[in-house]
């Protein structure tokens, strides 16, 4: 029965734990290439040849929070901590906007220095600046008020990953303060607010199985977020998990293949983990079902401080360089980088 799995996962959007386990351990490169190739015309389906881009803007690495694999968690006294201006992420935005990018991610760690009003006014400024851009929001857990008085002031988007669905798992993870119970609620309030919702996990996490990927696919199908984020876990030198292994590129790219058959019109990066952990990892993630590519925006000068893992690709590329990069990877395999918001297709 595992032969016409593939095809299985396509009509029924309904893999089982066994069929996952085998997809995610099988050699049978027929089977994968056609998982693969099937995620991919899914996508194609839906959103054509169309790459979409989103500006990242790293604006600050200082974080309350002390996850054990990131490399900004507030333990690490190597981090060296930065903050940009409120002028300064609009400059970011300015060039952004000149390269053709009509959507802007704010990505921090969780730093109490940009109050609710300091990112309600950031926001504000920047969609009266860009009105035909979306606005997405990747600052962490906050209240449902906090989310509430952003969305009220125009974000369009927020990012949250989960990072583990299974909520031993999860604190392991994260062995003190945080809660899995409260991520969930956050990633709820996010959905019902309005949001367009992007949740996620690393791949080859420590202490991640086959039951707590499973679970991961089992929570995409209850939240049915607009976009999932996944991208290998790759060690950073300074953390507890330093000395762990990384996580595949061969397993990053099946299991982003399964979640566009499991949930066809999610919006799908090939995120930079995944170019770090291999030259062509985002072409071959765009080839294996993904759609969205996300070039960094931050300032040169800061690039290399915002490390969440070792050997970050693109800290010495100007805006402009990974811009265009992008672009003739893209149009190397087909593809072209679309410029325009690149909103959720229902
Ligand atoms: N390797 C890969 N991804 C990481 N992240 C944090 N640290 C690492 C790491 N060492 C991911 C987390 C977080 C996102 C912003 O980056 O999943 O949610
Ligand atoms: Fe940054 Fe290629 S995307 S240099």
């Amino acid at each position: 029965n595992f032969k016409n799995l593939p095809e299985t996962i396509e009509k029924t959007a309904d893999i089982t734990k066994e069929q996952l386990a085998f997809l995610l351990a099988t050699e049978d490169d027929a089977m994968i290439q056609d998982l693969k190739q099937r995620a991919r015309n899914t996508g194609d389906r839906i959103y054509g040849k169309n790459v979409y881009i989103r500006g990242l803007i790293e604006f600050t690495n200082y974080c309350k929070n002390d996850c054990l694999y990131c490399g900004i968690r507030r333990s690490n006294c190597h981090a060296d901590r930065y903050r940009l201006t409120e002028e300064e992420i609009l400059s970011c935005c300015k060039i952004g906007y000149e390269l053709g990018f009509c959507t802007f991610v704010l990505q921090g760690g969780e730093d109490g220095f940009y109050t609710d009003e300091k990112i309600c006014q950031i926001v504000s400024k920047i969609k009266a600046e860009y009105p035909d851009c979306a606005v997405t929001l990747s600052i962490g857990e906050k209240s449902r008020e906090s989310y509430q008085a952003y969305f009220d002031v125009g974000a369009d988007r927020y990012l949250l990953r989960h990072e583990t669905a299974d909520e031993a798992h999860y604190k392991k993870l994260h062995p003190v303060e945080m809660s899995y119970q409260n991520r969930m609620r956050c990633l709820r309030d996010l959905k019902e607010i309005g949001y367009q919702t992007g949740c996620g996990f690393m791949v080859g996490s420590p202490y991640q199985t086959v039951d707590t990927l499973w679970e991961d696919l089992q929570f995409i199908r209850r939240l049915k977020p607009q976009m999932v984020g996944i991208g290998p876990f790759i060690p950073q030198k300074d953390t507890p998990f330093g000395t762990e292994t990384a996580g595949t590129m061969e397993m990053t790219l099946r299991l982003l293949s399964i979640i566009r058959l499991i949930h066809p019109h999610v919006l799908l990066p090939a995120t930079t983990a995944l170019g770090t952990i291999h030259p062509k990892g985002r072409e071959l993630g765009i080839l294996a079902g993904a759609n969205v590519v996300m070039p960094n925006l931050s300032p040169v000068a800061v690039r290399e401080k915002y490390k969440l893992y070792d050997n970050k690709i693109c800290t010495g590329d100007e805006a402009a360089e990974c811009r265009f990069c992008m672009q003739k990877r893209m149009e190397s395999i087909g593809y072209q980088v679309a410029v325009n918001r690149g909103d959720f297709q229902p």
